[in-house]
């Protein structure tokens, strides 16, 4: 099997769609390669893309400011996106272009192995479950999937974009990482007494509701 570097490597690269045409760099993705917790965004925007680093602009400021919130720091998880590449003019990612870049997210899934998968906004939400879920029917539940927790939230620039702090939304987000973090120890504290028995069994199929 591959190193998660060797597919950076060979992703850094890529040339699956026409995003690569406007690209600085490809975004692989940062963070602890053996990540309890996985973050997934949409995809680079301006200062990502300028600096090769997922979440580095304003809504990773926010991101990061609601790890510290739970204890965590940016080097605890990973962070990667759906599409690798910015979008122009940051426009949201098309069908076609998500669809030849989410095989780099599947492998990076894959060898992580994160036992929680949070996806921060629609467009990660849609891609994990595999539902045109809307992320406001969603957030703040643990869904099962492949064996690990899909957690739903808010994309970070959604709140900048929205309220801001004085929001609803900026108030559900902060409970969302509430959520993250019990049940980051609810992982844990299975992992000594349970090991290898997943946290969260259920029917994937009960998706469907949404
Ligand atoms: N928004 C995203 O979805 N991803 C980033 O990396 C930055 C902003």
């Amino acid at each position: 099997m591959r190193t998660l570097q060797e597919v950076a490597r060979e992703a850094s690269t890529c040339t699956r769609c026409r995003l690569q045409g406007g690209r600085t760099q490809v975004v692989f993705g940062v963070g602890n390669p053996d990540a309890d917790v996985m973050f997934v965004g949409e995809g680079p925007g301006f200062h990502e893309d300028k600096q090769g680093e997922p979440f580095v602009g304003a809504a990773g400021q926010l991101l990061n400011r609601m790890l510290g919130e739970i204890g965590l720091a940016r080097q605890d998880v990973y962070i990667g996106n759906v599409v690798k590449c910015r979008p122009p003019g940051n426009r949201d990612p098309l069908p076609d272009e998500i669809e030849a870049c989410t095989p780099w997210l599947v492998e990076q899934i894959s060898l992580i192995q994160p036992a929680i998968v949070v996806t921060l906004g629609n467009f990660a939400t849609r891609f994990i479950l595999g539902k045109q879920v809307s992320i406001s029917r969603v957030r703040g539940q643990t869904f099962p999937w492949r064996g690990r927790i899909v957690l739903p939230t808010f994309h970070p620039a959604a709140i900048l974009h929205g309220g801001g702090e004085s929001s609803r939304q900026f108030q559900q987000l902060r409970e969302d990482f509430a959520l993250i973090r019990s049940t980051l120890e609810e992982h844990e504290a299975r992992r000594e007494t349970a090991p290898g028995e997943p946290l969260l069994v259920g029917d994937e199929e009960q998706l469907e509701l949404f």
